[in-house]
């Protein structure tokens, strides 16, 4: 940009997946201090998460999600029709999120929609995704309206991403994003159950909806399960060394902690635990 000698009165216009939308934000909030960005989403998982919300970042070898901006975009475009040449395990992968958002809100009327219809949302029926891509921003929507910096009330849109973000960069990113978050969801799910904040009955629909997307459920085996453990504290919600989980509250709700808290201590004992059954 700087060789073709754009100024401060370009914008940038991002047409692509959750990288190109990232990494296009950083660019915009960085370059000549800030110049305004559009986001034109073509993946699913982006649609459904990595394009709204003002949430922008590089992943480095070492950690995804720690060096980026809040950044909000002037305007973002949904293209379901572009869904049309994803690989079908692109198309999972951002199903992942939207499962993410059915566990953590609308009190399982989102979950109950995507259990009746999962089949025909793979196939792309146009009404069902517009209503799925709908909900997404909406569910989306609320929670950063509330809390755009993350001080709060934005942790709970972190499900899933403890044990999720650990173990993409530790597959290498061999496991797509959509596909840790799901393995990380299944990892929360154990802990909730641990603690009493979800049924077995009502983790075993999560997971089978989960397989149901095309989704992986268990770790695989190549990744080395110690070194997850402490990847586990590269988290951003690490508070005082002390790793931290959001955690869904039956199926369409969240646990609120004491003291207004989304994410709860977990020991590394506990950590461990989990990921060795996994
Ligand atoms: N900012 C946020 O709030 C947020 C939230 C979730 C995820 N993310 C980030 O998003 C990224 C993952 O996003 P993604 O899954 O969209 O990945 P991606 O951008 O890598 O896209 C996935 C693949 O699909 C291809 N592709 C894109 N559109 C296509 C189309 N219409 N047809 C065929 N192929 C197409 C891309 O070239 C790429 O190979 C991760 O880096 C993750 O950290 C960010």
């Amino acid at each position: 940009m700087l060789a073709k000698e754009y100024r401060r009165d370009c914008g940038i216009i991002a047409v692509g997946g959750g990288v190109v939308t990232d990494l296009a934000g950083f660019i915009a909030g960085t370059y000549g201090r800030g110049v305004p960005f559009v986001n034109y989403a073509t993946t699913l998982l982006a649609a459904a998460d990595a394009s709204v919300g003002g949430k922008t970042a590089v992943d480095t070898p070492l950690a995804t999600n720690l060096i980026g901006l809040f950044n909000q975009p002037q305007k973002v475009y949904l293209d379901i029709a572009t869904w049309k040449t994803l690989p079908a395990r692109q198309l999972s992968s951002g199903m992942a999120e939207t499962i993410k958002h059915a566990c953590l809100a609308e009190k399982g009327v989102f979950f109950d929609f995507l259990e009746e219809n999962m089949e025909g949302l793979l196939a792309l029926n146009p009404a069902l995704c517009e209503h799925m891509a709908e909900q997404n921003c909406s569910i989306k929507y609320h929670v950063v309206m509330k809390d755009e910096r993350e001080s709060g009330l934005r942790e709970v849109l972190n499900l899933g991403h403890t044990v999720g973000r650990a173990i993409e960069t530790v597959s290498d990113y061999r496991l797509l994003h959509g596909e840790a978050v799901s393995i990380g969801l299944v990892a929360q799910l154990h802990l909730a159950c641990r603690l009493g904040y979800v049924t077995k009955e009502q983790a075993d629909r999560v997971t089978a909806l989960l397989e149901r997307a095309g989704l992986p459920v268990q770790i695989p085996d190549y990744i080395d399960r110690e070194a997850l453990v402490r990847k586990l504290y590269t988290d951003k919600k690490v508070k005082n060394g002390q790793l931290r989980f959001v955690v869904q509250k039956g199926i369409g709700d969240i646990v609120e902690f004491e003291g207004g808290s989304f994410a709860t201590p977990v020991t590394e004992e506990t950590a461990r635990e989990i990921i060795m059954d996994l």
